[in-house]
């Protein structure tokens, strides 16, 4: 049996479809703190809050594989993480496949920190484990093009930095490759498209595509972060993610591995293929 977290999120409800798709739906099970929200994931949910620590057990009771796909409050991850990993040892998990970050042990971002304790978590614990070391997704630039197109510009920090983002859509195929085959055990893989792009080439995508001029702004970081305060989002986030395209602009956003393609038997998602889904 297969279960994964965050279900009702937008990773999850992706790899959730991939494992129906293999006709494993019957096999899965959703966990999801809130399941009056999962109603049309179509297969069983079990409460789950990392915050619970004893909803956590029961609900993996003869779950033989589990997706740990990490939370999202940044900071609250670390304890929550191992109530997860703590819960899975007591409930007899054999193999938790978890998703952490491009580069987690050596990766300057600010997000690494979590994602490497949580590995270790996972290297102490004794069942087997699998790191899916996602890099940024590809819908993190491409997310907000309606506003890139109404100002002529892509405003970002990543200067000239080569960026092997990737889809969820892909990476939630890749996780269900990985949590439904053999030989994962002990493996970690960077997950990034085949091929890099900078933002001065998406812009010029967008721009091909859509038929109207929009150029790549680069900005030193804190007044990048200003403006996704002015956006709407907090400060925090705000200021980690201008820090994270500042560090992009030094390659931490750069994989050259080719394993995300390799997990999924084909080329990765284009850059035209991301803008035109964006684009609609
Ligand atoms: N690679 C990237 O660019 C990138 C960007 C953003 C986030 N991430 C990481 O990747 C994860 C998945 O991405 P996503 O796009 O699917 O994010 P998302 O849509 O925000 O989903 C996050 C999921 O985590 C669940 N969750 C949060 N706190 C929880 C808790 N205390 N107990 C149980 N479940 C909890 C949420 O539950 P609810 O459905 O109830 O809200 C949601 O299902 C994120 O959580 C974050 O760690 C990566």
């Amino acid at each position: 049996m297969y279960a994964v977290t965050g279900a009702t999120g937008q990773l999850g409800r992706l790899v959730i479809a991939a494992l129906k798709e293999k006709g494993l739906g019957v096999q899965t099970i959703a966990l999801a703190r809130d399941p009056s929200r999962s109603a049309d994931l179509g297969i069983p949910t079990r409460p789950f809050d990392y915050d619970k620590p004893e909803t956590l057990q029961p609900a993996l009771d003869g779950v033989e594989k589990l997706l740990l796909i990490s939370g999202s409050e940044v900071g609250k991850r670390m304890p929550q993480h191992k109530a997860v990993i703590d819960a899975a040892v007591r409930a007899g998990v054999k193999h938790i496949v978890y998703t952490s970050l491009l580069h987690a042990d050596t990766s300057e971002i600010a997000l690494a920190p979590e994602h490497r304790e949580t590995e270790d978590a996972l290297k102490a614990s004794g069942l087997d484990y699998t790191f899916l070391r996602n890099s940024w997704y590809t819908e993190n630039y491409t997310g907000n093009l309606g506003a890139a197109l109404a100002n002529g510009a892509i405003v970002g920090s990543a200067g000239e930095g080569r960026l092997n983002t990737a889809n969820r859509g892909d990476l939630a195929q890749a996780a269900a490759n990985v949590l439904t085959s053999d030989g994962h055990a002990g493996k970690t893989y960077e997950l990034g498209n085949d091929e890099a792009y900078t933002l001065a080439e998406l812009a010029a995508e967008v721009s091909r595509q859509s038929g109207k001029a929009v150029v790549y702004n680069n900005l030193p970081k804190d007044e990048y972060a200003k403006i996704l305060e002015g956006i709407g989002l907090p400060a925090p986030l705000a200021d980690l993610l201008a820090d994270s395209d500042a560090k992009a602009a030094r390659g931490a956003l750069a994989d050259q591995s080719g394993a995300l393609g390799e997990l999924l038997g084909r080329p990765t998602q284009t850059l035209q293929q991301a803008v035109a889904e964006a684009l609609g």
